[in-house]
């Protein structure tokens, strides 16, 4: 699979939002980022079923997949509203899951793709016993809460022992997406670390240029 860019809504202008969805899929891509926060596991309070199921219909005709990230805790009580509202994926964070297996099987019994997330301190080792069980591995690149951080250069080992470690498995399943912090400058070692999914909000998101010129950009680099 070709490296995908799932672009992440936090730093889209609200005021109209279903025009920058538009002009994201306008560019062919097919997947959106939704960063849920609930202002107690992450510093910051954003969306939720709410604004999925507003633009579930959008999604449809636009042929988009909701990539929902759930930076929250105790992700189980919410995950029947995101996964009723319209999500396709939904990514919990292994540090807020005690019962992570079960949590896992929670979101495919609602036949939503499940995905699971570690802050940037924490190691891969949590994926040990659920990796062949998930559909997506999102390696958090800046510690969550808000767009426009800078990207944590340690992350680049991250990714590509998450890659060693799918090889060593002979997992093809899982996705590894990488969210946070990334822009044109440093898209193409994140790519080559081996990312399928980069999660980019700001890069894309921005008054320095349109949608399509900021997407145009990124993909010229992406090697
Ligand atoms: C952090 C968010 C951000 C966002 C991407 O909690 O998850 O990583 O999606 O934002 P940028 O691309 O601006 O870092
Ligand atoms: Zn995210």
């Amino acid at each position: 699979m070709s490296v995908k860019i799932s672009p992440s809504i936090l730093t889209a202008d609200f005021t109209r939002l279903g025009e920058q969805v538009k002009e994201i899929a306008d560019q062919g891509i097919r997947y959106l980022h939704i960063d849920v926060m609930d202002g107690r596991f992450v510093p910051n309070l954003t969306i939720g079923p709410l604004i999925v199921s507003a633009l579930k219909p959008l999604a449809k005709q636009m042929g988009l997949i909701l990539d929902v990230h759930l930076m929250i805790e105790q992700p189980e009580h919410l995950i029947p509203a995101f996964a009723n509202a319209g999500a396709n994926i939904i990514t919990v964070h292994a540090e807020t899951c005690p019962h992570l297996n079960r949590t896992i099987e929670q979101i495919h019994d609602l036949n939503c793709q499940a995905g699971v997330a570690v802050n940037p301190a924490t190691p891969l080792v949590f994926y040990e016993n659920i990796i062949q069980d998930i559909d997506v591995a999102l390696i958090m690149s800046v510690n969550p809460g808000f767009g426009g951080q800078k990207f944590i250069q340690g992350s680049l080992y991250k990714i590509t022992a998450m890659r060693a470690l799918l090889e060593e498995k002979n997992n093809h399943h899982v996705k590894i997406e990488v969210d946070g912090g990334i822009k044109a400058t440093n898209v193409g070692e994140i790519v080559k670390a081996g990312a399928d999914i980069l999660v980019i909000g700001s890069a894309i998101f921005n008054k320095l240029g349109s949608v399509s010129d900021n997407i145009n950009e990124i993909r010229r680099n992406i090697s």
